[in-house]
């Protein structure tokens, strides 16, 4: 049977463009996006170079207006020396975006002066995310309580920070968080599989966790504020050679990951609706998009080949899984985007939706 969806919002995708398109650009990643289902897609701002004032962010928006085939926003980054410029330019982008441990880019701010510059000057309704693990996450979640503006967590995995953030929203803290489909649905055992006896498949920040960790997650899904892939491709060579960088592939498998969960009892249309259109629409602030939706076969059974994917980076960490539910047509303000494997939006399509 058919059945329809808004469109996806996917609030933390690395589009790699500008500096690393042999990995990923604008055309490709919004490709991936329509064909998973996504038609709005937040790209964060660890490029080369990095997205953290008006001539960088007019980089990325240049390529985006020419190549997005959908929806977008540009993320901020902050850096040691650009809270004024960054709150300056909030109105334009998907919001700021804190680094406060290590991950693949040069963003990363490690004195808290630095976070209470940009707690201090970013605007209030705009959103802040945080890349937090474990106790950074709850020291960013004090900075919010102090300056009393809301916060966003990225890609939680662990048991004790779904704990903490559970216990801070029982007291009334802003937080909000995403969890990614590869945190819900992989653990650290399956990493040799991933692997392939190449290490480097499996590196990913933060890092699988435990079985026990996963079943956290699960238990407290009324928690989780959104599900985001968290997109981060890097080629085979690169994840096959020396120091590889962290980071799997995700857009073109959520759905269909979540759509399987669905169909073993463990999750709901309704939450796939609530976590990955209705609350990121309403935490990120964003539009609606009028005639905008997603026809999925519901019993449709495929099986995840890399060969088929359209992302630049040839490979995916959930390489033959068999899944359950398939997208079939995208149409996207009103035009047919996606339709039997075939993309049929043009490049420049997709809307800044900060414009
Ligand atoms: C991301 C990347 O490759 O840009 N890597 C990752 O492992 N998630 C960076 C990030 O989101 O931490
Ligand atoms: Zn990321």
């Amino acid at each position: 049977m058919t059945i329809r969806l808004p469109g996806l919002i996917d609030p933390h995708v690395h589009v790699r463009e500008p500096g690393q398109t042999h990995k990923e650009d604008w055309d490709t990643a919004t490709q991936a996006a329509l064909a998973g289902g996504v038609t709005t897609i937040l790209a964060m701002p660890n490029t080369k170079p990095p997205i953290f004032d008006a001539a960088t962010l007019e980089l990325a928006l240049g390529a985006a207006k020419a190549k997005a085939r959908c929806d977008y926003a540009q993320y901020l980054g902050a850096g040691p020396i650009n809270a004024a410029e960054a709150a300056r330019l909030a109105p334009r982008a998907a919001g700021l975006k804190m680094y406060l441990d290590s991950t693949f880019g040069e963003l990363r701010l490690d004195d808290m002066t630095f976070w209470m510059q940009h707690f201090q000057a970013w605007p209030r309704n705009l959103p802040i995310v945080a890349h937090s693990e474990s106790r950074s996450m709850a020291a960013i979640i004090l900075m919010a309580a102090l300056y009393d503006r809301p916060v966003h967590i990225a890609h939680v995995s662990l048991r004790e920070e779904i704990l903490l953030i559970k216990a801070a929203k029982e007291r009334g803290l802003p937080v909000t968080c995403e969890v990614t489909p590869h945190h819900l649905f992989l653990t650290k055992e399956d990493i040799p599989h991933i692997s392939q006896g190449h290490p480097g498949r499996g590196e990913v920040r933060p890092r699988l966790a435990s079985k026990a960790d996963v079943d956290a997650l699960w238990q407290n899904l009324d928690v989780i504020d959104c599900f985001a892939t968290d997109h981060a491709p890097h080629t085979l060579a690169e994840k096959d050679g020396e120091n590889p960088p962290p980071g799997f592939p995700g857009l073109e498998t959520m759905l269909s990951l979540l759509l399987t969960a669905v169909n073993d009892g463990r999750l709901t249309l309704d939450e796939i609706i609530q976590k990955c259109v209705l609350n990121p629409r309403r935490i990120f602030c964003l539009p609606e998009q009028p005639e905008t939706w997603v026809e999925v076969d519901e019993n449709a059974r495929w099986e995840i080949r890399a060969a088929d994917l359209r992302s630049r980076c040839g490979w995916t960490p959930f390489e033959g899984w068999r899944v359950r539910g398939r997208v079939t047509r995208v149409v996207l303000r009103g035009r047919e985007a996606f339709k039997d494997g075939e993309i049929l939006a043009e490049p420049g399509y997709g809307r800044n939706l900060r414009e």
